[in-house]
């Protein structure tokens, strides 16, 4: 039900406890998530975003039990995405007069997906809704954060901005903003949420950022569509994600491999054995990319200064969890990390080439030399990939 945010704002989305996976199965939602929706009402009331389409017939009931379904002027569709705007199909059947003020790409989404011909208004960059009491609603466009259809909603007076999906978080929690749950648990998914979603739009987030920056307006708080509002310091997770976008990394390095008879996985733990015994302040983690949720996975590699990837060579390949790990990394193109591979064969043991041939064309700097083991390692090749750890800790 209805959340107050501020002034007359207010929050009327859905919390999702049950959501274990987005996107499809896609990206896992350890912590749940929220579909959020706000609806400012000054001399006008506005209705920003709806929620996804399971909901969308409770939302739109809530709406109505609150006094607002009638009141509604105008509702803002700042992205089509289905967990967005699922509930415009419901709320306009009910509400078929009520204007949808989106960008130009969002009517192709919106009409893409719902077959509908709504009363579409098409806003741009600088473009405005004068809600009354001296206030206006100002649309930013922000394409490719993270769809071309995005854009950004500022409530001047109250300076708030509703950014949609760029800050926000899959975590679903009834305390609605920042400074009231667990920082720990909300970094984690601010920074899951950057790394497999964002990653490949790291130069326009740049870009966008510095350009809303630029304006100079007053943020209170940012209302994003997933998780908590920040209010509290609401710029921090704007500075985060300034960090971000410019090819982070810190003293950390993921070693993923995947293994049939544990021979490749003893070569990994050794590797992050040698990395410690030459850099004790690096921060190792050790993926069985088979076993360990891929977003997990995704969101160490985002963090690390350098990757290692094993798989035992199969049919002259590599093992199917580990290649498609690969092609999902391959997508994010993440930039500024160094890389080597490694494995263990019984016969032809082509899969550290395969494996140093997909960094390469995932655009990771390539150490040459990692550890390559015939049959299980013996204590000469563990030691062999334990020295191999040692100098690709120096290497970086
Ligand atoms: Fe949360 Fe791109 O939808």
């Amino acid at each position: 039900m209805k959340k107050h945010v501020a002034a007359n704002v207010s929050w009327v989305g859905k919390i999702d406890w049950e959501l274990k996976k987005f996107h499809g199965e896609e990206y896992s939602t350890h912590r749940g998530s929220s579909y959020n929706s706000y609806v400012v009402e000054e001399g006008k009331t506005v209705l920003i975003d709806t929620v996804w389409m399971p909901f969308a017939k409770e939302f739109v009931d809530n709406l109505e039990a609150e006094g607002l379904l009638a009141k509604l002027d105008a509702v803002i569709a700042n992205h089509g995405e289905i967990d967005h705007s699922g509930a415009l199909p419901e709320l306009l059947s009910r509400r078929p007069d009520l204007p949808v003020y989106c960008t130009a790409n969002a009517v192709k989404s919106l009409k893409g997906q719902y077959h509908a011909d709504w009363d579409f208004k098409v806003v741009k960059t600088g473009d405005s809704i004068d809600v009354g009491n001296g206030k206006s609603l100002v649309f930013v466009e922000a394409p490719m954060l993270h769809w071309p259809d995005s854009m950004f909603t500022y409530l001047t007076g109250d300076a708030i901005l509703f950014s949609n999906d760029a800050f926000g978080q899959h975590y679903a929690s009834e305390l609605l903003f920042n400074d009231l749950v667990d920082q720990a648990e909300l970094m984690q998914e601010c920074v899951k949420y950057y790394a497999n979603i964002l990653t490949p739009f790291s130069p326009l987030v740049k870009a966008k950022i510095e350009e809303v920056v630029g304006m100079k307006l007053p943020v209170n708080a940012i209302a994003t569509s997933h998780g908590v509002i920040w209010r509290k310091d609401p710029l921090q997770i704007v500075t985060k994600y300034m960090e971000w976008a410019q090819d982070y990394k810190e003293d950390r390095v993921t070693i993923m491999y995947d293994t049939m008879w544990n021979g490749t996985r003893r070569l990994a733990e050794e590797l992050a054995k040698g990395i410690v015994d030459a850099s004790p302040s690096t921060q190792v983690v050790v993926h069985n990319v088979a076993r360990t949720d891929k977003n997990d996975i995704i969101t160490d590699v985002f963090r690390s200064k350098a990757i290692l990837a094993g798989s035992p060579t199969v049919n002259k390949g590599v093992l199917s969890a580990l290649a498609g790990i690969m092609e999902e990394i391959k997508g994010l193109k993440f930039k500024g990390k160094k890389a080597a591979a490694f494995g263990t064969y019984g016969w032809s043991g082509e899969s550290p080439k395969v494996i140093s041939e997909l960094l390469k064309e995932s655009g990771f700097d390539l150490v040459e030399g990692g550890p390559k083991a015939l049959w299980m390692p013996d204590d000469k090749a563990l030691e062999a990939a334990r020295e191999f750890g040692r100098a690709f800790a120096k290497a970086l």
